[in-house]
């Protein structure tokens, strides 16, 4: 049925503009009837921050910003769902067209800049799905004209740990403009302090929600250093790597598109990605797990993400090239490795190539 549905639906959507294209799946997934998740094979099953994951391939943040579709995102097959950016306010985002397709390069360039219905229109939602249980972490940012940007940050923590199975403190867009300033040390320190205080306060309600940060690929080695230290020091429960990248890898095909502003994802953005992967992994020593992101578009750069340091991944732009076809075909290929490799879970491969990614030549 989903595959069904998924082969009819993508030549359809791949003709109209892209940002059209994705109004259309959210409706599609809002209003299709679709039968329960099958059960997944147990040997994917994992323990993260404390959550038990069905299987470890999620949706990343962007795809359901306004928190409409997470149950159906579950019923189609995904392990956990990342809804958001949700910002305390609504606002508008960035001018159209903003977001582009780079087809030869199974690539995505967006600048849409936190479009979001804002915290009150999430929020409902979110409570009244409350009880349905599933993985849903929330992704929050910062009003695009707020005078205080970390108090954003803690007034969402504080407005949605109770609905969330983890936060994610996102300061690595690319199009809010000095967003990602929030990645420098000083500030950084400040609200992560902050940000950990607001679920410290909510906890005895909420229960424990783990807080993630999520970082841009494109931070120099020195600025991982120093995000890395500050996120261990203050104690967040994970991070994940990383968001889009404002790099333009010069082997490009879509050239002409390749000059729209905004960030790139989808598959010229996984050697960058998984780089900054590993070298998180090498820094952050085991102290806290971590999720991969980044250009995962078959069964085997899932892999090869795990290997290179993630416990869990998320997949958004191949989607538009792949279809949900990709999460089927991403469980088969871990299923199978773990046979070949004869283990009866993925855990003994977090990592496992970590090391020797962060040896390669620099990625470009
Ligand atoms: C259209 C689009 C919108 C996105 N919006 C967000 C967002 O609101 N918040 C966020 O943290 N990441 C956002 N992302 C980044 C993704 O969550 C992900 O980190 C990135 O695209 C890399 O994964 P991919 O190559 O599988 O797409 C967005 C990505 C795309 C393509």
């Amino acid at each position: 049925m989903i595959d069904l549905l998924d082969r009819l639906a993508r030549p359809f959507l791949h003709a109209l503009d892209p940002e059209d294209a994705h109004g259309l799946a959210i409706k599609v997934l809002k209003f299709a009837p679709l039968p329960p998740a099958p059960r997944d094979d147990k040997r994917l099953a994992l323990r993260v921050f404390g959550l038990n994951f069905p299987n470890p391939v999620g949706i990343a943040a962007g795809f359901d910003k306004n928190a409409e579709v997470p149950d159906a995102l579950l019923r189609v097959g995904f392990g956990f769902v990342e809804v958001g950016t949700i910002t305390p306010l609504p606002q508008s985002g960035n001018p159209r067209p903003r977001l582009f397709r780079l087809d030869a390069d199974h690539g995505v360039i967006n600048r849409l800049g936190f479009n979001s219905q804002g915290a009150d229109a999430a929020l409902k939602r979110l409570v009244a799905r409350a009880a349905a249980g599933g993985i849903v972490g929330i992704n929050v940012g910062a009003n695009k004209d707020s005078a205080d940007r970390v108090a954003d940050y803690v007034q969402l923590i504080e407005r949605f740990a109770a609905v969330a199975s983890y936060v994610t403190v996102n300061i690595s867009s690319p199009n809010t403009p000095g967003l990602r300033n929030l990645q420098q040390a000083s500030v950084l320190d400040d609200l992560l302090a902050r940000v950990v205080d607001a679920r410290e306060r909510t906890a005895p309600n909420a229960g424990p929600t783990p807080v993630l940060l999520k970082i841009a690929p494109d931070l120099s080695l020195g600025d991982l250093d120093d995000v890395v230290g500050i996120a261990r020091s203050r104690r967040v429960d994970g991070m994940i790597v990383g968001n889009t990248t404002v790099a333009r890898p010069p082997n490009l095909l879509e050239t002409d598109v390749a000059k729209e502003a905004g960030g790139l994802s989808g598959r010229p953005l996984y050697p960058l990605a998984n780089r900054m992967l590993a070298e998180t992994y090498v820094r952050v020593e085991g102290v806290f797990p971590l999720i991969g992101a980044g250009g995962i578009d078959s069964g085997a750069t899932a892999l090869g993400k795990i290997r290179a340091g993630a416990s869990l991944i998320q997949v958004y732009s191949s989607l538009v090239f792949r279809g949900l076809g990709l999460i089927a075909e991403i469980k088969n290929t871990l299923l199978d490795a773990l046979a070949a490799d004869g283990q009866d879970n993925l855990q003994d491969f977090v990592g496992a190539d970590a090391a020797a990614v962060t040896a390669e030549e620099w990625p470009h």
